[in-house]
């Protein structure tokens, strides 16, 4: 076995090529150790006591906070918020912010390739406060195509919502120029980074970026944690989502004052065990490096790209000319994507199949479903292969007479 994927025990526990990365990072031993030691030795409630648990507690999420931010390239940890992913991070951004923030008739415009997390909460808050939705569509690669920007924006034109990394394609989008065409325009810019952090080094002061967010489970964390960064002016602005202990400073019996900035936003026993893992991730991200990471998925992307675009029974969504990460979408022609990736699974191959919570995208594309593969560090060309022996098969069973 290979010296990263000897790092993951879930693959000593089960044969199987673990193609749906996306959607979920394995974890390595030392994020699975911490939650382990984190129930053995330091549980408690942050913030609820001044007992040596309580305090441990909370000194744990301050220094995750502040990992975090240098991680992200935020010289103010205070700018973090925790989350439960990037759903969470998205809502508050839209019901906290946006909904007080913007007037009727005001414009948000998101990104055909969205995934639904980053739609239906503005949906939401347009239908409450009665603002326009409107789309930026993609070029014939998968990029947004950013030159529909300068009729798209207009004086009433307030947010911009994108991802990074489309979920469903793996086209990097250019979010750079997004960004600095959307500030000449006076537009709020936010990132949905979920599928990016694990790809490349992420600088949102330097980039500029208003708010973003991602999940810590993309990148070998726990699950149930995520983050949210927002420009310290515009995290003051935003109201909470959830109300109750530990968000709060004073509470009489008709009203409250909150805390500062991230606390604010914090309300509730939050999930310790999760977030101490982000320390860990991040610290293992760190040992292999963004260059290793990069350098190995590169390779194994095109490795990919080649063997499946050399079946012709497969039709591949777009792979050719632009800047991916190893997300490959492709559906095996004439067969249905959950019957594809029934057999796939049969023959222990995991690939996610269906609308990728990217409905609208696929009815733009003109498809109804697809699969998708998405590589992590721990795959190597032998789990390609066992891919592409299972696509065969699929060819067996559905397609040859
Ligand atoms: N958003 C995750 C995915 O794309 C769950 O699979």
């Amino acid at each position: 076995m290979d010296e990263i994927k000897k790092e993951f025990p879930i693959f000593n526990k089960r044969d199987m090529v673990y193609l749906d990365n996306a959607a979920t990072s394995q974890k390595p031993q030392e994020v699975i150790d911490s939650v382990y030691n984190y129930y053995l030795e330091t549980n408690g409630n942050a913030g609820r006591g001044s007992h040596e648990l309580s305090m441990i507690n909370q000194a744990i999420m301050e220094s995750t906070r502040k990992k975090v931010a240098s991680f992200i390239g935020v010289s103010d940890e205070k700018n973090i918020v925790f989350t439960k992913g990037s759903t969470e991070g998205l809502n508050i951004i839209a019901f906290g912010y946006a909904l007080d923030n913007l007037e009727e008739g005001d414009e948000i415009v998101l990104g055909i390739s969205n995934h639904h997390a980053n739609i239906v909460p503005w949906q939401e808050i347009a239908r409450i406060k009665k603002l326009r939705i409107r789309y930026l569509y993609l070029d014939e690669f998968g990029n947004l195509d950013i030159k529909q920007l300068s009729y798209i924006f207009n004086k009433n034109t307030k947010i911009i919502s994108i991802s990074t990394v489309v979920n469903t394609t793996g086209v990097i989008q250019k979010f750079k120029d997004i960004i600095e065409i959307s500030h000449r325009y006076n537009v709020k810019v936010v990132l949905d980074c979920a599928q990016s952090i694990m790809h490349f080094k992420h600088e949102f002061e330097k980039w500029d970026v208003d708010f973003a967010v991602f999940s810590g489970h993309k990148i070998f964390s726990a699950q149930g944690v995520g983050v949210l960064y927002g420009k310290k002016q515009l995290l003051e602005k935003t109201r909470p989502l959830i109300y109750g202990g530990d968000m709060v400073e004073y509470v009489t019996e008709s009203s409250a004052t909150y805390k500062d900035v991230p606390h604010k936003f914090e309300g509730g026993t939050q999930n310790v065990a999760a977030i101490s893992t982000l320390t860990k991730s991040i610290e293992y991200m760190e040992k292999i490096g963004y260059d290793r990471i990069k350098k190995i998925e590169d390779k194994l992307t095109m490795y990919a790209t080649f063997a499946i675009n050399t079946l012709d029974f497969i039709e591949t969504y777009y792979t050719e000319n632009v800047e991916k990460v190893g997300i490959i979408a492709f559906n095996v022609k004439g067969v249905h994507s959950h019957d594809t990736a029934f057999i796939l699974d049969n023959k222990g191959v995991a690939v996610r199949s269906g609308q990728h919570c990217t409905a609208p995208l696929l009815s733009y594309m003109g498809i109804n479903s697809c699969c998708r593969m998405s590589l992590g560090i721990y795959n190597d060309e032998k789990d390609v292969d066992r891919l592409i022996e299972g696509l065969l098969e699929v060819k067996r069973i559905f397609l040859d007479k």
